[in-house]
């Protein structure tokens, strides 16, 4: 139940994230004893780099709180989706935290919005959606693999979040969206890998005042026929985005100091003799990393404009 609410204790049932450094993070759902092969109830024991860790140990630990493991020590984190979904369990490919925020903004997404997400995979987006419609919206998401509901259905009630969402089994190319969402839907969002098939379908969920349709798709060609479908389906301002994330790296280095009377450094530079009198200094400075983490998809976003009234038709 840790995702909805604020906690100060962990508690049986609760999921925490185990913190080991930054690029090393487990979700360990708090549940004190298992059963083992032969049907035994035994402790429940996670095994670490930096050794083991007795899950029962957690409850009544304060979030936030530093823990010992048998070779070293973690810190227990309270999960955020950003959280979920570095350590999620991937059951398919998931959409991350750089990607998840542009597709937030791009939507205008907000607390009370109604919203469609297709499909569900491994829930990544879903959790980040959960966080931004809460606490008066809702989201209702499809995917048409029954297992993957079924995993996804139970991680919502563990986690809490099930009020705010609706899971359905289904295949929204063929079958839509259904009469329970018709005209109801402020945005959709569509990670499919033909979704020009849903946009009839997510046309009519959507509100007649108009709404936001978002695809993600990795390849051009499929953003091609998703942007021409869009257009014949008489949506507007379509715009296709790549996000990418650059990271930087903070340094010491050692640096020439800078005359900012720039003559004089120029010419100082000129005269080799006085080359080895140039100063230098040990600066707080970036650089770049070498390699940029790599494409991940292009995000589609177009605007249903809102029906005219019938008076004004003619006009
Ligand atoms: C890449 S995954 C979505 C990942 C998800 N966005 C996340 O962040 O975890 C694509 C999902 O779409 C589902 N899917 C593909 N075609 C579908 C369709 N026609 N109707 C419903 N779900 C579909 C697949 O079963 C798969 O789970």
């Amino acid at each position: 139940m840790s995702f909805n609410k604020v906690k100060e204790l962990i508690e049986e049932g609760d999921v925490i994230i185990l913190y080991l450094g930054p690029s090393n993070m487990h979700s360990i759902e708090v549940t004190s004893k298992i059963k083992n092969k032969n049907d035994i109830e035994i402790d429940n024991v996670f095994q670490t780099i930096y050794g083991a860790l007795k899950i029962e140990t957690l409850i009544g630990q304060k979030y936030g709180s530093k823990v010992e493991l048998s070779k070293g020590w973690g810190y227990v984190l309270q999960p955020t989706p950003e959280l979920w979904t570095i350590t999620l369990p991937h059951r398919t490919q998931i959409i991350y935290t750089p990607d998840i925020s542009l597709i937030i903004h791009l939507m205008d997404i907000k607390p009370g919005s109604k919203i469609i997400e297709t499909g569900t995979g491994s829930g990544s987006l879903s959790h980040s959606l959960i966080r931004a419609i809460r606490p008066y919206g809702h989201l209702y998401t499809f995917d048409f693999h029954e297992q993957r509901v079924n995993i996804v259905r139970s991680e919502f009630k563990s986690h809490g979040l099930e009020e705010f969402v609706t899971v359905s089994y289904r295949d929204s190319c063929v079958n839509g969206f259904g009469d329970e969402v018709t005209g109801k839907i402020d945005s959709i969002f569509l990670d499919l890998p033909h979704p020009w098939l849903a946009i009839q379908h997510a046309k009519k969920a959507m509100k007649i005042s108009g709404g936001k349709l978002c695809s993600f798709s990795p390849c051009i060609e499929q953003v091609q026929r998703t942007c021409k479908t869009l257009s014949e389906e008489g949506f507007v301002e379509l715009q296709t985005y790549e996000c990418l994330q650059r990271e930087l790296n903070v340094v010491y280095r050692n640096l020439p100091l800078l005359d900012l009377e720039c003559l004089k450094y120029q010419r100082a530079q000129e005269d080799s003799n006085q080359e080895k009198q140039r100063q230098e200094t040990n600066l707080l400075t970036v650089t770049h990393n070498h390699s940029v983490p790599g494409h991940t998809g292009f995000i589609t976003i177009a605007t249903l404009p809102p029906k005219r009234m019938s008076k004004f038709e003619n006009l």
